[in-house]
């Protein structure tokens, strides 16, 4: 085979003098290399004359159907897609190698009409197209709205929204606060890979989505593979889970908790006590404010950072620290209690979460934590820093829960502090 004459967009099997590779052809700046996608998604450059042997292979790139109405099957339950983007929402553009946006949501669906057996998809919202590290509080707002609107409408038995795994966990906590009564399953799912490769993380992972949002459980719940092969998929709880991987496909994990549910496209099978379907309407709370800022301490950093978010007018900050709850106190220039007392005196929120991302605070244990617990900082005890960050912002954006800061910080709204953290439960 000529192969110079291979088309961006072929699926090929190339015997080549450093190895074999499935790949994807890409078009090629340059005649002399040819530039292909690998399964594992990466891009390589294969110098023709190392090229020994082409076999094309079929495949999904090539599939070039019209977008047809969505099939529906009056025996299946309704579900409603919530697509936001990220790498679930792209396919590859073999132009130049990179993922872009699905010019149709629907597509989503062509390519796994899997899907289909296990639910109706009725109705697709798309309140905008990002990459999930482009988002901010007014996007957890838009898509807090969009769910909110599908939880009330009676004809919809779950809701899959589709997003970006980068900060997928934010958004996954920012639903777990801002639904309110919730009355179905609102299940957030993701994949590493586009959805146009064969090797895409997609399938399973909506299969699964679609299995649990049709369960019984009105909780928000992240769903993606529980580990790298490609056979059940874990639910965790919105507020308890972080994205722990670069690139793998068990990417999130649960944390402080264990997975609510074990899912197959067959079954979903609960692990814990979940909040079950019912007829309460839904409601939304979601004016987060955008003055609240997440700070990682590291040792010898410049307490003067505090000052910073003061004069910028901000209202809350959390700060990871390290161990049980510390930040320096040594030599005065690094001592952050000054800073500290300060700021809570200038109105402001300053709360503390876990560096260690697994355990629990104890600042009374050291005597540093016991002089930082009296400025006033709010010790988170098991919660995320990231879902910390949301709760925040969420508290702080609401009229009436900012009139009681501490309370509402403290008070366990969507399972995101756990009574109790099993041995198991660290890096499961
Ligand atoms: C994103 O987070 O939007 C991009 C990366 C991904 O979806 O995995």
């Amino acid at each position: 085979m000529e192969i110079k004459s291979l088309k961006p967009g072929t699926n090929a099997k190339l015997h080549t003098k450093t190895g074999d590779f499935e790949c994807v052809i890409l078009e090629s700046p340059n005649p002399e290399i040819i530039l292909v996608k690998l399964n594992s998604g990466y891009n390589i450059g294969i110098r023709q004359e190392d090229i020994l042997d082409v076999k094309i292979m079929k495949g999904k790139e090539s599939k070039k159907e019209k977008n047809k109405p969505i099939k529906q099957n009056k025996n299946l339950k309704n579900i409603a897609l919530v697509v936001t983007g990220g790498t679930i929402s792209s396919k590859l553009d073999y132009k130049t190698g990179a993922v872009k946006w699905l010019t149709d949501p629907e597509e989503l669906l062509e390519f796994y009409p899997e899907l289909l057996e296990i639910a109706n998809v009725k109705k697709i919202t798309v309140p905008f197209m990002k990459a999930s590290e482009n988002m901010d509080y007014k996007d957890w707002k838009l898509i807090a709205e969009s769910v909110g609107k599908l939880c009330n409408d009676s004809s919809i038995d779950g809701i899959i929204v589709t997003h970006g795994t980068d900060t997928l966990h934010y958004t996954a906590s920012a639903l777990s606060f801002a639904l309110k009564n919730l009355n179905k399953p609102v299940v957030l799912t993701y994949s590493q890979r586009s959805s146009d490769r064969a090797s895409s993380d997609a399938r399973l992972n909506l299969m699964c989505s679609a299995r649990a949002a049709i369960s019984d459980a009105a909780e928000v719940m992240l769903v993606g593979h529980a580990s790298i092969n490609d056979d059940f998929c874990y639910a965790l709880l919105g507020t308890k889970v972080r994205k722990m991987h670069t690139s793998r496909r068990d990417t999130f994990r649960p944390i402080n908790a264990e997975p609510l549910a074990k899912i197959t496209p067959e079954k979903f099978e609960a692990f814990t006590s979940y909040r079950v379907k019912n007829n309460e309407k839904t409601g939304v709370r979601a004016n987060f404010s955008g003055k609240v800022a997440l700070v990682k301490f590291y040792p010898g950093q410049d307490p003067e950072i505090i000052d910073y978010y003061l004069k910028k007018g901000y209202k809350g900050l959390v700060v990871e620290m390290t161990g049980l709850g510390h930040v320096s106190t040594g030599e005065s220039s690094s001592n952050w209690i000054p800073y500290i007392k300060k700021a809570i005196k200038s109105g402001m929120t300053i709360c503390a979460a876990p560096q260690t991302i697994y355990g629990r605070l104890h600042p009374l244990t050291y005597s540093v934590g016991r002089e930082l617990e009296k400025t006033g900082i709010i010790y988170l005890k098991d919660m995320l820093s990231e879902t910390a960050f949301v709760k925040l912002s969420w508290v702080l954006g609401d009229k009436i829960m900012s009139r009681d800061v501490k309370k509402n910080m403290l008070k366990n709204y969507a399972r995101e502090y756990s009574d109790y953290i099993k041995v198991e439960d660290f890096l499961n």
